[in-house]
């Protein structure tokens, strides 16, 4: 079981949950993820580690509440326990000194952004972290990126703060005048698709971090298959971070629609039994 230190809402539906993992605090490193269970009837789901405290012994996750299982996770009380916590799990980011790097981020991906951003830095970087979100309101972690960024630039469909529009618009405007040595890109895997489109035809290398379905997290189960220069790869063991010129981007939208009507029937049942 797994003690829940803190637990609160940063932006609506999207919360930030401390947990003490000792174990997992100790190994972690930026690029990698925890696959956790709510309770012994929950489904396994991976959220990234976005901080951790290996004195404290806690790791930080961030979520947006989308389904069953985030919804109970965001209504587990600080001082209440989880039953699992497996991690790390995945590849971590090579971390070395590229030179210019431009993160691109994306609603709660950029908490995801964060750490990778953060190693890049300390590598000794020129870091170039560009977030977006729906509005404003929905914008998470600013301050901590703005910390590890060089220059940010922020994007909201609907203009109400930073630039109007979407945040691959700033890296096309970006490309357009500068030449960065890496892309690192995380968020919806729309965003991931326009953000290998657009960089692709100035041959700058773009890792992107991919979110198929994960079950166990181990390589064992093949949910979390994905095409990546057309051949099969599990993202949970060799990734989950690719060449984003080399992914097959549309196979991995099929696969995460595969479920959406298990889901919301899930989420239905969830909602009546609370109202209950
Ligand atoms: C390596 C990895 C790291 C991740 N890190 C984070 C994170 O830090 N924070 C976070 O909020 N989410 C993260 N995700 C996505 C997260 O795992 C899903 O949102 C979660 O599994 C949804 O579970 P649920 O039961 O709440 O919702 P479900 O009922 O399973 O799904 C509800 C809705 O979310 C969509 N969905 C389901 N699974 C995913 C997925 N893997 N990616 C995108 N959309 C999905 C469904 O299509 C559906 O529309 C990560 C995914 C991966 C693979
Ligand atoms: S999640 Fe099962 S193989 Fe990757």
């Amino acid at each position: 079981m797994f003690k829940i230190l803190s637990n609160h809402i940063i932006a609506p539906e999207i919360r930030k949950i401390e947990i003490y993992a000792p174990e997992i605090a100790k190994r972690a490193k930026a690029g990698q993820f925890v696959v956790i269970r709510v309770d012994e009837r929950g489904e396994r789901i991976p959220l990234t580690l976005v901080d951790w405290n290996p004195n404290k012994g806690s790791i930080t996750l961030v979520f947006q509440e989308v389904g069953v299982t985030t919804k109970k996770l965001g209504r587990v009380k600080k001082g209440k326990y989880i039953l699992d916590v497996i991690g790390p799990l995945g590849n971590p980011t090579e971390v070395k000194n590229y030179g210019t790097i431009v993160g691109v981020g994306g609603g709660v991906g950029n908490a995801c952004l964060l750490p990778v951003m953060r190693e890049f830095k300390r590598a000794g970087n020129y870091t170039v972290s560009m977030i977006g979100a729906r509005t404003s309101e929905l914008l998470i972690l600013e301050d901590e990126l703005s910390e590890v960024s060089d220059e940010l630039y922020i994007a909201t469909d609907d203009g109400s703060r930073g630039y109007k529009g979407f945040v691959t618009d700033l890296l096309k405007r970006f490309l357009e005048r500068r030449r960065p040595d890496l892309v690192y890109a995380v968020g919806p895997t729309i965003m991931m698709k326009v953000v290998s489109s657009i960089t692709k035809p100035y041959g700058v290398k773009t890792i992107v971090s991919l979110n198929p379905i994960m079950v166990d997290g181990t390589g064992m189960c093949g949910a979390c298959r994905v095409i990546v220069g057309g051949k099969l790869r599990f993202a949970c063991i060799d990734g989950p971070e690719f060449d984003g010129h080399q992914v097959n981007f549309d196979a991995l939208m099929n696969r995460l629609r595969m479920y959406k009507e298990e889901e919301e029937l899930a989420l239905s049942l969830l909602e009546k039994s609370i109202k209950r």
